[in-house]
């Protein structure tokens, strides 16, 4: 059965609609031009992908999938927004990476920026381990809220505002499993 046929979630906050966004085939271009343009820029090395959990699970798939070079992969998980959608301002780490990083190129893959502070706590922790460069990759940079200066060295989209769901991103563990990006209104 296709996954487009499953039964969708129920709408978990209730009064919010969601409204489709990006859709499939947007995406799928976008993830094809920056696994291109990863490809180009690290000809010749073996790049260690580190993928932010949970979010990011089905853009990382798609993305490394057209990557033409050889990669390593490994993820960490760091919780800033536990079941809410507000940041409560501090990041907690409940998952490192298990690969050696020290003297490789790290390219660290995000679904979504929002304030920054969970792309520049994993930087600050990820640098002191001594890797060769560290690059940054995100499907979505969303500057509404940013507090900390972060650059986005390969960027899917941006996005001035507004709550993202779909594509791996969640409102409260719903709507991961979509295929379009939706916005919550
Ligand atoms: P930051 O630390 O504020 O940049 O938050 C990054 C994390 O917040 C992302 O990895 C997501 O888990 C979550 N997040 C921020 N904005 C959204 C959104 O619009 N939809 C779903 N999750 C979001």
């Amino acid at each position: 059965m296709p996954l487009t046929s499953f039964q969708q979630p129920t709408e978990p906050e209730g009064f919010l609609k969601k409204e489709l966004f990006i859709t499939k085939e947007a995406i799928r271009e976008r993830v094809v031009a920056l696994a291109s343009r990863i490809s180009a820029d690290y000809q010749g090395k073996e790049p260690v992908m580190v993928g932010v959990l949970n979010g990011v699970v089905i853009f990382f798939a798609d993305l490394v999938r057209e990557i033409s070079i050889p990669v390593k992969m490994d993820f960490i998980r760091a919780a800033s927004y536990g079941s809410r959608m507000d940041s409560c301002g501090s990041v907690t780490f409940t998952k490192d990476v298990e690969l050696s990083i020290e003297g490789q190129d790290l390219i660290l893959v995000e679904d979504i920026v929002d304030t920054g502070l969970t792309l520049a706590r994993i930087l600050e922790k990820l640098g002191e381990r001594a890797p060769r460069s560290i690059r940054t990759c995100a499907l979505i940079d969303k500057q509404e809220r940013r507090s900390v200066s972060i650059s986005i060295d390969y960027c899917g989209f941006t996005v001035e505002e507004g709550f993202i769901v779909g594509y791996g991103l969640d409102c409260r563990e719903a709507y991961r499993q979509l295929p379009d990006i939706y916005i919550l209104r």
